[in-house]
């Protein structure tokens, strides 16, 4: 099976939709800091615009110059965090060189960090507490995972990749005790020895090193199931652009030999767009309970 992750992503941005639809008053509002201009970034920062305004979601982009400096940045956080018609603040990584991402995170207001970066919400997730917010992507692939009823209890999960993006927070909530989770998890990154031995215990095995096709055939159990989450540009002189977006995984040859897998483009990608329109939905629900507005 090739799990569609554009439709599933597609029923549950209608389901917002509907959703915001039965609020009156102020609209969801989510604010995003793009600095520089950063290729990628820049392309995704639109896709996530025009999400959010296809569900009913107000966009704010605050555009700074690659040359700004950290505390020009961190009092445009503290305007955001103050303003109440504001319910999400997400600020697109990387950053610059010269911008430690890591006091940027920790300015944004934990109940406007719909990223799910600020340590926080990676605490309360890592303890298993619910009511914080749970980074995009991990919480995209749990989704995928649950609505292809794919039973993960007891499963041998196998991420590659350590990032604080994907790979750990996916580790943590994969492995918690909830219906979605009761994973066994394991997780590789570049110093893990007998990759390929790691690869072929998997039952589920999650790619996330941003290396084009790294997965092969030879590394791949029959039946298992594949998440890929990598996104790369590859030269391809037979495609008009000139180039190919491919994932982690040489899907190919992989496909054959596995019971369910993500495409790419369209398996987790557009999950994690929907799962940023459902954390900023979650904080505008939060705010108007707390009468914030
Ligand atoms: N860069 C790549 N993925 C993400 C993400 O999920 N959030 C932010 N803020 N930046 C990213």
């Amino acid at each position: 099976v090739i799990i569609d992750g554009k439709k599933i992503a597609n029923d549950i941005q209608a389901e917002i939709r509907n959703t915001i639809l039965l609020f009156s008053g102020r609209k969801p509002c989510l604010a995003v800091i793009l600095v520089g201009n950063h290729l990628a970034s820049e392309i995704y920062v639109k896709r996530k615009t025009q999400a959010c305004e296809s569900v009913g979601i107000l966009v704010i982009i605050k555009r700074m110059p690659s040359t700004i400096q950290i505390n020009d940045l961190l009092a445009e956080i503290t305007a955001l965090n103050e303003d109440p018609s504001v319910d999400g603040i997400l600020v697109q990584l990387p950053l610059p060189a010269h911008i430690n991402p890591m006091p940027i995170i920790h300015a944004i207001q934990p109940d406007k960090d719909i990223d799910g970066f600020h340590p926080l919400n990676v605490g309360k997730m890592l303890i298993g507490e619910t009511g914080g917010f749970i980074p995009c992507t991990p919480l995209g692939i749990q989704f995928l995972l649950s609505r292809s009823s794919i039973e993960m209890t007891g499963k041998h999960v196998v991420i590659l990749g350590r990032s604080n993006i994907v790979g750990k927070p996916l580790a943590a909530l994969l492995m918690q005790n909830t219906p979605d989770g009761n994973a066994t998890v394991t997780v590789a990154h570049r110093h893990s020895t007998n990759l390929k031995e790691l690869c072929l215990l998997a039952d589920i095995l999650i790619v996330a090193i941003g290396q084009p096709k790294f997965i092969t055939a030879n590394m791949v159990r029959d039946g298992a199931i594949i998440i890929d989450v990598g996104i790369n540009k590859i030269d391809n002189p037979t495609q008009i652009q000139g180039y190919q977006i491919v994932g982690d995984v040489d899907f190919i040859n992989v496909e054959p030999k596995c019971s369910y897998i993500t495409p790419v483009p369209g398996g987790v990608g557009p999950m994690t767009i929907a799962m940023l329109l459902r954390n900023t939905l979650i904080s505008y629900q939060n705010r108007l309970q707390l009468n914030k507005t």
